[in-house]
């Protein structure tokens, strides 16, 4: 590379979009990089742990791989103090190692467009400037679903749920920033499911010896609701005997039961709209995140809430990335007065 281009690149600007999740984190980039990592942090336990593994703090795959030499921290999930000091040093490791991944430091500035849970309260909103400070030149913090619908171009008139692992956050989304009345979050989400499905298998098989990573592992490999009843063999320990048994009524049962959750909250999105708006509003829900992956979502959901007129329901392309990219998209296209200067 040529010492005048090293300069020029050296003035640019770098745009980033964040979506932290309770489960999973994507940042992309205007560089076009995009990386998605486990939101969980491991710290070694003790010194020895410390020696074998040769480093202080670990992240995604790389904590749940050593994860019986480690402490493990999720800092994003739901029921965390934000402000116990294990957990929120473990969220500014998490979020440096992020940002680490789309080398901010060959750019003068970095300019972040962010996305963090809906549970994470005001005070934590505080908290997560206080671990962007020093990394990030400026801020502008925006809900997952409106960074979806930006990203995909579909801010004119439409209802976004983002069914996440934390919670579900519906919005109402009509060419502006959605209010807090826009927007419903409800905590029937991939986590209330996948304890579902672990009650529904340990009521089944008497004895079963399951995890809530087993059950999660299952439950992606293999989700629907609606249809005919499918087989999906698994094998599990039944009071320490492996045992193959068939879980595909239970997957079907508890996917099948967050349905009548997120229909009912629709439905109190499109009932709080300007009367005018709503059958734009109806036609056109888009379904998002990790949940949105359940085969067959966007058509229960479809029939569960037709009695309040015709209704169109769809899912987006890339449930996992859409709220990075959208937030990337957000961060460029907006005016410098737009963000917070967090310097
Ligand atoms: N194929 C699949 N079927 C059903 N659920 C899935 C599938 N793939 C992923 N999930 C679930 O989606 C959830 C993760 O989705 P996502 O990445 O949108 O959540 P998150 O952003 O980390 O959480 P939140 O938005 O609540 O903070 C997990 O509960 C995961 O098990
Ligand atoms: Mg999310």
């Amino acid at each position: 590379m040529s010492a005048s281009r090293k300069v020029n690149e050296m003035s640019d600007r770098l745009y980033v979009g964040i979506d932290l999740g309770t489960y999973q984190s994507t940042i992309a980039s205007s560089a076009d990089k995009m990386h998605t990592i486990e939101t969980v942090v491991g710290r070694p336990k003790d010194a020895v742990a410390r020696n074998f593994l040769g480093r202080d703090v670990l992240f995604g795959d790389d904590a749940l791989k050593n994860k019986l030499a480690c402490n493990l921290y999720r800092p994003m999930a739901a029921g965390v103090t934000q402000d116990d000091e294990a957990n929120l040093a473990a969220a500014k490791a998490f979020v440096s190692h992020l940002l680490e991944t789309v080398d901010p430091e060959e750019y003068d500035e970095v300019l972040g467009v962010i996305c963090s849970p809906s549970h994470v309260s005001f005070t934590d909103k505080s908290n997560l400037v206080a671990t962007l400070r020093g990394q990030v030149n400026a801020i502008m913090v925006v809900t997952e679903p409106f960074a979806t619908a930006y990203g995909i171009d579909e801010i004119a008139g439409s209802i976004v749920v983002d069914i996440g692992a934390g919670t579900t956050d519906i919005a109402r989304v009509y060419g502006t920033f959605p209010t807090d009345e826009d927007q419903v979050t409800i905590t029937e989400a991939g986590d209330w499911l996948d304890l579902q499905l672990m009650e529904l298998i340990k009521k089944k098989y008497t004895g079963a010896q399951v995890t809530k990573d087993m059950v999660r592992k299952w439950k992606e490999e293999s989700s629907y609701v609606g249809g005919d009843t499918r087989e999906v063999t698994v094998k599990l320990s039944v009071e320490g005997k492996q045992q193959v048994v068939d879980i595909g009524d239970l997957i079907q049962e508890a996917c099948g039961l967050i349905i009548p959750k997120i229909g009912n909250a629709i439905k109190k999105i499109v009932a709080g709209a300007d009367p005018e708006y709503q059958p734009i509003l109806r036609n056109n829900i888009i379904l998002s995140g990790g949940g949105s992956l359940i085969e067959g979502s966007a058509e229960r959901i479809a029939s569960e809430i037709a009695d309040i007129g015709d209704v169109k329901v769809w899912c987006v392309e890339d449930p996992i990335n859409s709220v990075a990219i959208g937030a990337l998209k957000l961060a460029s296209d907006m005016p410098d007065d737009m963000y917070t200067s967090i310097n």
